[in-house]
């Protein structure tokens, strides 16, 4: 599975890139609204920063909207992907985009139904939100699940980007489950490698080592 960081962050990208657990990039309008930088310019750092898909949000109402900041988005960078909302006219903007090759990842993915229907636009990613979903007493992991056994079944080659992730079950059931790739908040990174047996392991090694030399 690939790990994608949900940020606009570059410290934060910087940092997972140390650990190797940077396949590519996810923003939204809210991750780069906490930037407090252009957005242009944070957009355009990120592309620079990452060897691997960068999604970066189109805001607009209708489908030429969306297409016409599709097409100035994918300028900050070869790795590009334009993230496109589930609505009607987004789904009409991935056919226009994905057809001058351009790879478009459909956010806002709350049901199976919304999934194929980007994925049949073609879409190269589409992002079920898991978060949310489980926030309304939905089940947010069932949603991904469905979404991975449709496209198996007609063997779509959408690829299924776990988003909205809130904590390290999210992860653990994606990558069970198959999915193609978890968005990871940074915080939620470091709750991955943390384990309180591996801290009181250590802990008891650090005493005995020191007992061990005399101290
Ligand atoms: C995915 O691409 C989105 O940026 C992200 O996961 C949004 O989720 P949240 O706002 O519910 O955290």
């Amino acid at each position: 599975m690939q790990f994608f960081i949900d940020t606009a962050n570059l410290d934060e990208i910087r940092e997972a890139a140390r650990l190797g657990l940077v396949d590519g990039v996810t923003t939204n309008p809210t991750l780069m609204s906490r930037e407090g930088h252009d957005w242009r310019d944070v957009a355009a750092a990120i592309c620079r920063e990452v060897d691997g898909p960068v999604s970066l949000e189109a805001v607009g109402n209708t489908a030429d909207e969306l297409v016409a900041m599709g097409l100035e988005l994918v300028r900050f960078g070869p790795n590009v992907v334009v993230k496109v909302p589930m609505t009607t006219e987004g789904l009409k903007a991935v056919r226009i985009l994905s057809g001058q090759g351009v790879d478009c990842n459909v956010t806002l993915v709350f049901s199976p139904m919304q999934a194929l229907l980007a994925a049949k636009a073609g879409a190269a990613f589409v992002s079920p939100f898991v978060g949310r979903l489980d926030a309304l007493s939905e089940d947010g992991m069932q949603l991904v699940a469905e979404t991975l056994t449709i496209f198996r079944n007609y063997a779509m080659p959408t690829r299924v980007i776990v988003a909205s992730i809130r904590h390290p079950m999210h992860v653990s059931r994606a990558a069970l489950l198959g999915a193609h790739i978890a968005t990871i908040p940074f915080g939620v990174l470091g709750q991955l490698a943390a384990h309180p047996l591996t801290d009181a392991g250590l802990a008891a090694f650090d005493r005995d080592w020191a007992r061990l030399n005399g101290k």
